[in-house]
């Protein structure tokens, strides 16, 4: 076993007002009041991050943004830079979730370039991978899984260098708000594949502390089991995200 401190994040997608969100938070920062050694993270929407940085307060909640340009500012209509994020109370930003690929286009070298400026300004990147149900069941999991890490990781691979902090989220398309779980050791296969990729490319010390996150249909009732999973270091949670009766069970998983 390692020293590898499970997180627990909570995508909020494109969800929640204001008032909704500063509630959720201090329901949350109440709810896990004395729970150990578990990392907890919220990814509001862009213009909630500074009414949810000041409803955590003091609180060990950390706060990531959903998406972030690569460049540092200019003409980008629309975009929010990393140092946006920073100054909103952001340690953290997910890059390359399955929505941003499939429904904003986003590809492997947008990530990549995104992930490279995301660790120049100290954010920590968590990096969303993940299969079609069709890459599955025509059995090219594996073959997408490297494919994706390829060339979203490129930049670092050149560099020969991945900082450990860095986390990953291994995320089947197919079971994001579908209710469809991946089983614990469908997960766990995927998992120990991505960290020997990881040990493959950089080195084993690098893949033991590089935390892989699952993502898809994660709720109080399968946290625990996916968790046992050796390779499994946490999860990455969009609808049982949503309010505190759902997203505390999950922290308080052990
Ligand atoms: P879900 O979403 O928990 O609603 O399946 C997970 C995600 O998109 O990160």
């Amino acid at each position: 076993m390692t020293d590898r401190r499970p997180m627990i994040a909570g995508n909020w997608k494109m969800n929640l007002g204001g008032d909704e969100a500063a509630v959720l938070v201090k329901d949350i920062s109440e709810g896990i009041k004395g729970v150990q050694g578990v990392e907890v993270l919220v990814a509001p929407p862009f213009t909630l991050l500074q009414t949810v940085r000041e409803a955590i307060g003091s609180s060990p909640v950390f706060l990531a943004g959903q998406n972030m340009h690569w460049e540092p500012r200019g003409a980008f209509t629309g975009e929010i830079s990393g140092r946006m994020l920073q100054e909103s109370g952001c340690t953290h930003v997910i890059l390359g979730h399955s929505e941003r690929r499939s429904l904003f286009g986003e590809t492997s070298e947008d990530i990549d370039k995104k992930a490279k400026t995301a660790v120049l300004l100290g954010l920590i990147p968590v990096i969303c991978i993940g299969e079609t149900l069709e890459e599955r069941e025509t059995g090219r999991t594996f073959k997408v899984i490297k494919d994706q890490l390829d060339r979203s990781l490129a930049n670092f691979i050149k560099d020969g260098l991945l900082l450990p902090s860095t986390i990953l989220a291994y995320e089947p398309v197919w079971a994001i708000g579908t209710g469809k779980t991946a089983t614990p050791e469908q997960a766990q296969d995927v998992h120990s594949f991505i960290r020997k990729w990881v040990a493959d490319n950089f080195n084993t010390g690098t893949a033991q502390h590089v935390r892989i996150l699952y993502g898809g249909s994660v709720k109080p009732s399968n946290v625990s089991e996916l968790m046992s999973q050796t390779d499994i270091d946490g999860a990455l949670v969009g609808g049982a995200s949503l309010t505190a009766d759902n997203f505390i069970p999950i922290v308080c998983y052990k």
